[in-house]
């Protein structure tokens, strides 16, 4: 029988990788939290509804990327693949934008999307976003694209584009969408099948096709249909940005993946990331989502980033923490005799350092090479004719302890270490 293998498209998190892992989601919730978002979580599957309605029917995820199942009580269920429709059920759910407005949640999430699995693209990937529910404010706007940007710079991730773009009001899509059908109608025998459907059910999909890329440059400008009313939004968001001096570029065929988006819509690019993969993250303005709902109308805004594309660039700048030490201290023990000393020494040490026993029937050498593979810096060697031995598995050098000064001079040995790391 051959081993079972992960599912196409997963990974697992291997211990050397947990701290980088960790150190990426702390940064964003203490970036998140300086801003004043507080964490939110929501269930890894819903109806299908809050994504078929939410999303929009004719968008890639909801025709294709969804995982979606019937259970047991003939409903039907699908694993979130994205967060911002599910935050929104949990918060007007919860009425929380009753008692303040607005709310402003942060968030660290499981996704699930049946996406062709290549480098920095995965069927289950993580991540971190926040969402400002509650105010159409463009001061809002720029305020989440702040948060991602600090935190972008907290990670030590330089290279960053911010591109914005403003997908106007309903009524601006509608002249749009007429311009757009106008276009299309006549290249209909041309163009690729999805786009055939895209025409009938939700034209301003066509432009993500990469396939008819050249009709798509082609195409008519959004930018071209906005009312007045969305320009001047448009341009407060820009102001915002250039005083919270972060740069952006204006890029007028950023439409994104999902149908709710109103007026802003941005993406953090970088460059070492190809193609269709390019984007970071991404997120935007949503006013009409909660009404999609069935919620009463409510404004948004918010981004979600991929932390897997960022722990890879993290990882190519070298700004991600290596794998930690499993332990600082190995006690091991001499011999059985010695198995519930060294058990209890290792106790107390826990109180100050990492500790781990080894009181194994194994030989004392391999006792010590295993304690180097942990990472430890220490070996406290327990039931030897000499007495508690301290030794120092980067230096070699040890010296005899006794008993009742033993917890003292591991604490010492420690920081001296941690002064004078050895080469
Ligand atoms: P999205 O653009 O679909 O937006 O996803 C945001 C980010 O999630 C992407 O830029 C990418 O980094 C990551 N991502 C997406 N799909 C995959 C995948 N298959 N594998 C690895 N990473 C992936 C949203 O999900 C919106 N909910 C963002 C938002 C929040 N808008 C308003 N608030």
């Amino acid at each position: 029988m051959s081993p079972i293998t992960p599912p196409r498209g997963t990974r697992d998190l291997l211990p050397d990788e947990a701290p980088a892992w960790r150190w990426v989601h702390e940064l964003h919730a203490a970036a998140a939290a300086r801003h004043g978002y507080r964490y939110i979580d929501t269930p890894i599957f819903e109806q299908t509804d809050l994504f078929s309605r939410g999303i929009g029917g004719g968008t890639d995820i909801v025709e294709k990327e969804m995982y979606t199942f019937t259970d047991r009580g003939g409903r039907s269920m699908t694993l979130r693949p994205e967060g911002t429709a599910p935050v929104l059920r949990a918060v007007l759910g919860a009425h929380l934008e009753q008692l303040l407005r607005p709310v402003r949640v942060h968030y660290a999430m499981p996704m699930f999307r049946y996406d062709r699995p290549q480098a920095g693209r995965y069927r289950q990937f993580a991540q971190l976003g926040v969402e400002c529910i509650g105010e159409r404010d463009a001061s809002y706007d720029a305020e989440v694209i702040e948060v991602a940007w600090r935190f972008m710079a907290d990670l030590h991730i330089d290279g960053v584009e911010v591109q914005v773009n403003s997908l106007g009001d309903r009524d601006d899509r509608l002249r749009y969408r007429e311009a757009l059908v106008a276009y299309y109608t006549p290249l209909r025998d041309s163009l690729c099948e999805d786009c055939r459907r895209r025409l009938d059910i939700n034209p301003l999909r066509l432009l993500d096709c990469k396939r008819d890329a050249q009709y798509v440059a082609a195409a008519p400008l959004l930018g071209d249909h906005l009312g007045e009313a969305s320009r001047d939004y448009f341009a407060a968001v820009v102001t915002q940005l250039e005083s919270a001096a972060i740069p952006h570029v204006h890029n007028q065929r950023l439409v994104r993946g999902l149908d709710y988006y109103a007026h802003t819509a941005f993406e953090f690019w970088h460059t070492s990331l190809a193609g269709a993969q390019n984007a970071l993250g991404g997120g935007g303005r949503y006013d009409g989502l909660a009404e999609e709902l069935g919620f009463s109308p409510t404004p948004g805004v918010g981004y979600a980033l991929g932390v897997e594309r960022l722990l890879r660039i993290a990882a190519d700048q070298q700004a991600a923490p290596g794998p930690h030490a499993s332990a600082q201290v190995v006690v091991c023990t001499a011999s059985a005799a010695a198995v519930s000393q060294g058990q209890q020494l290792a106790r107390e040490l826990r109180n100050r350092a990492l500790v781990v026993a080894d009181v194994s029937g194994r030989g004392l050498d391999k006792k010590l090479r295993e304690a180097g593979r942990l990472g430890a810096r220490l070996a406290l060697l327990v039931g030897l004719e000499e007495g508690l031995i301290l030794r120092d598995l980067q230096t070699r050098e040890q010296h005899v302890i006794t008993d009742d000064t033993a917890l003292d001079a591991v604490s010492e040995a420690l920081l001296r270490a941690a002064r004078e790391p050895a080469a």
